[in-house]
């Protein structure tokens, strides 16, 4: 579903990504972790073209992207169906109720019908359990609930695959399961997801594969209990004893 080889990108002198390689299967869940600025959101920045990388191949089911030259606008178009993002900070519309943010996109990008839309807005809703909040504006909702929504609404696009760029940070701890129960089923179903984590529960509970990250190339990969239990790297030691605190 997705390969990427010998990704690299620079802002000015600095190289953030020096030769990334990874690959995922249709179907799968990866977590990457690594210490803050090691190239994870910009990692995931490549994958969606909101950055574009300087060399090697992105190659995202039929989808490749070559470094050094922009996404065509074609591409981009391509790669926002199949990969839906969901952001630290959800960014929801704040003037929409909950349903019309989860609506948006199948109404003006995949121009569904409404009935169709709301009718599908209001089962993806229920599937994060947020029913009953249908009708409020993200002001009026937790932290936890907003996730949900934001994450009801990457799926009510039907993407491929979901980019996760730290989905539980923003939230107190006690929110933070709810984020997690939601992207555990998902995994479970079989969705094929990305997602960037600082937090080591989310990656134990929902990944196939963990990823650890260091200046910009993988150094160290495997299943969550090699990672967390017998991680090969310093590296990824040091970086284990830090977060654990
Ligand atoms: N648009 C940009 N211009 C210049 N430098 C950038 C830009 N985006 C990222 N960087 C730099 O690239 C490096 C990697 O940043 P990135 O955001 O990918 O790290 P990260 O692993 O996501 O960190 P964190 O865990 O703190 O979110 C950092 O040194 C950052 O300052
Ligand atoms: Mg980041």
């Amino acid at each position: 579903m997705i390969t990427v080889e010998a990704l690299t990108k620079s802002f000015g002198s600095t190289r953030v990504l020096d030769g990334l390689d990874h690959r995922q299967a249709a179907g799968e869940t990866v977590a990457l972790i690594g210490p803050s600025g090691c190239g994870k959101s910009t990692f995931l920045r490549c994958l969606n073209q909101l950055e574009t990388h300087d060399t090697g191949r992105i190659t995202i089911g039929d989808l490749t992207l070559e470094g050094g030259r922009a996404a065509t606008t074609e591409q981009q178009r391509q790669l926002r169906l199949r990969a839906g993002m969901v952001f630290q900070q959800f960014h929801l519309f704040p003037h929409r109720t909950a349903l019309e943010n989860v609506m948006e996109g199948p109404l003006h990008i995949l121009r569904e019908p409404r009935a169709e839309a709301e009718a599908r807005a209001r089962d993806l809703l229920a599937k994060v359990d947020l029913s009953a909040r249908a009708d409020h504006l993200p002001g009026q909702l937790s932290g936890g609930q907003q996730q949900r929504v934001a994450i009801a609404r990457a799926l009510a696009m039907r993407p491929q695959l979901l980019l996760l760029d730290e989905p539980t940070s923003a939230l107190d701890p006690e929110l933070r399961d709810e984020v997690r129960s939601v992207l555990r089923q998902l995994a479970e179903e079989g969705m094929t997801m990305l997602v960037v984590t600082h937090d080591m529960q989310l990656a134990r509970e929902v990944a196939d594969q963990v990823v650890f990250l260091h200046q910009g190339r993988v150094a160290e990969s495997g299943t969550p209990e090699a990672i967390f239990n017998a991680p090969t790297h310093e590296r990824t030691r040091d970086f284990l004893r830090k977060v654990r605190g």
